[in-house]
């Protein structure tokens, strides 16, 4: 049985003054999403991501299709139970202290006091802000709130957690707390299904991902599949040798950065740069491909006509 199972998902929401227009923000959107599996539901702002995900908490409501989360429909209240979610903005009140959040919320699951008080304790050690557990949230960097909001959505032990960009507006080491977080539940044989439109942070993290685009379904598979599946370039980092200048030919093609050279060129001409570069005795920092961005496959998406379909792994559509 899949975790989430996604069929013909659509809402269109009423726009303008008289709310008499309407607009398509889900487009029969269909997805199925395994157990265990870190899930990334990739796309640029406006892609119908937090949409879907108020969908499938029963937020709102859809104009057409349906989902089972579990086997069971979004509307069975009794399936919450299983499921834990992260808004895409949590509003906490500012003058309780972490501990005090999450025994809030552990009463939503019926928990006795002192299951509770293990439970916070527990869920506190496991997003690192056990030792800020008695402090007011309004103390909070960015980062501890989106891990305190991360504990309250784990708070019951769920078999699935939905995430709403939980790294947007985090610096990178808020976002490699919040990625050990996610690979700590996969860990321990959750289901992590998070959107994002950070690719890196997707890349590092996911068995599999889907792209959305304008509300529309435009890719499946593992994030490699999706995104690196062409290289266009490689990149060789170099440093020339102490008191030599170098050659012409290579000067013109490379360019300085920091008292070291970096030259892009086609993988077919790779062999040939090497010899270039260790005629002057340069030496080799680096070589790796130039991979296609996020901001570069977004691009690309917005570009190409609509009906062009990148790749869609079978039985997905
Ligand atoms: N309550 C709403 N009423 C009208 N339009 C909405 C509403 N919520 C979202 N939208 C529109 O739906 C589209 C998708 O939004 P959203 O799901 O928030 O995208 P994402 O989370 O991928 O950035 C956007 O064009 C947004 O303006
Ligand atoms: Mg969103």
């Amino acid at each position: 049985m899949p975790a989430i199972e996604i069929l013909g998902l659509t809402k269109d929401y009423a726009v303008g003054f008289w709310r008499k227009r309407m607009r398509r923000s889900l487009d029969n959107l269909s997805l199925e999403v395994n157990e265990g599996e870190i899930f990334g539901f990739l796309g640029p702002n406006g892609a119908g991501k937090t949409t879907c995900m108020k969908l499938l908490m029963g937020l709102i409501f859809p104009t057409a299709g349906t989902a089972r989360i579990l086997g069971r429909p979004i509307d069975d209240v009794a399936m919450h139970r299983d499921i834990g979610y992260l808004p895409e903005q949590p509003y906490f009140y500012d003058y309780l202290t972490a501990r005090e959040l999450l025994d809030y919320y552990a009463r939503f699951s019926g928990f006795s006091a002192a299951e509770r008080r293990a439970r916070v304790t527990r869920v506190l050690e496991r997003v690192g802000l056990a030792s800020a557990a008695d402090v007011q949230l309004r103390k909070f960097s960015k980062g501890m709130l989106q891990r305190a909001g991360i504990a309250q959505a784990i708070i019951h032990d769920p078999r699935i957690v939905f995430l709403d960009e939980p790294m947007s507006g985090l610096d990178p080491i808020g976002r490699r707390e919040v990625r050990d977080i996610i690979l700590d539940l996969k860990t321990q044989g959750r289901t992590v299904f998070f959107s994002t439109h950070i690719l890196s942070d997707a890349e590092m993290l996911c068995d599999r991902v889907a792209v959305l685009h304008l509300g529309k379904l435009r890719g499946v598979g593992s994030p490699g599949k999706i995104v690196s599946v062409e290289v266009h370039a490689m990149e060789i980092l170099f440093e020339p040798a102490e008191g030599h200048s170098l050659p012409p030919g290579l000067a013109q093609r490379a360019m300085p950065v920091g008292g070291r050279y970096r030259l892009e060129l086609p993988e077919a001409a790779l062999y040939s740069a090497f010899d270039e570069i260790r005629a002057c005795n340069a030496r080799i920092l680096s070589v790796s491909p130039v991979r296609q961005t996020l901001e570069d496959y977004f691009l690309g998406l917005v570009e190409r006509a609509p009906q062009a379909t990148p790749p869609v792994e079978a039985g997905t559509r």
